[in-house]
């Protein structure tokens, strides 16, 4: 499948189950509390808080997209196999429509059914003095038949907030030929700039996967410089510089 081809399945997958598509917002993004965007879920950060908003906008409280993101977090591993600076990132959302059963359900039905992948193993958040663990979202894995649940603290399966403050929340991972595909975001707090976390009012969900990654694993590469979004710029580049010895 092609990255192209998987673009669509990804957003027919999502209307189909009564997401409306949104397109991806400007690298350069309105939230003055980040230089650029980097996540999928940053255009939406008002609705996390006023879901009765995102349906008086949006007409649906679900959506999807595929978003232009720029990311220096994990700059010390870019250029590695798998790690971009710039990427695009499927996401699916909801802001007070469905939770966490859904959320799952769908992105376990997209990876195994409509990509034919395997699920290695998956992560929830273990738990920690502030927020409890998320048995709810094993239990969920669990009757899926995914016996490989494994529990990690807040560097891993805690997301958010981008920049200063907002929605953030527990996650869930998915990990396919044993590399993080997809990131599940249960958002249900609000973090203040002093780091306090306040339950929102209504639960939202905020998925983020790497097309660039993604298309790795469906087309069998060992690393995302293998995959058509990149093979055509790289065999243009020797083109164009050819070797002088
Ligand atoms: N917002 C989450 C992320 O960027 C999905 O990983």
């Amino acid at each position: 499948m092609s990255s192209a081809e998987i673009r669509q399945c990804f957003l027919n997958f999502f209307t189909c189950r009564g997401h409306k598509v949104v397109p991806s917002s400007s690298l350069v993004p309105d939230d003055p509390s980040v230089l650029l965007t980097t996540a999928g879920m940053q255009q939406f950060k008002k609705y996390y808080l006023e879901p009765d908003v995102a349906e008086r906008d949006l007409e649906t409280r679900n959506i999807v997209s595929i978003q232009k993101s720029f990311r220096t977090s994990d700059i010390d591993e870019v250029g590695d196999d798998s790690h971009l600076t710039f990427f695009e990132m499927l996401g699916n959302f909801s802001f007070g429509g469905y939770f966490k059963k859904e959320a799952i359900e769908l992105a376990y039905e997209f990876i195994t059914r409509e990509l034919s992948l395997t699920v290695d193993y998956v992560t929830i958040f273990a738990g920690d003095d502030q927020v409890s663990l998320d048995g709810e979202s094993k239990k969920i894995w669990q009757t899926l038949g995914v016996k490989d649940v494994r529990e990690r603290g807040r560097a891993d399966n805690f997301w958010g907030p981008t920049g200063a403050e907002g929605p953030c929340g527990p996650t869930t991972e998915i990990y396919v030929n044993n590399l993080e595909i997809w990131n599940l975001v249960f958002n249900e707090y609000y973090c203040r700039p002093n780091k306090t976390l306040e339950p929102l009012t209504s639960s939202g969900v905020d998925t983020g996967m790497g097309l660039e990654r993604l298309a790795m694993a469906v087309q069998g590469q060992n690393n995302i410089f293998g995959t058509d979004l990149f093979t055509p710029l790289l065999a243009s580049l020797s083109d164009a510089l050819p070797l002088r010895i």
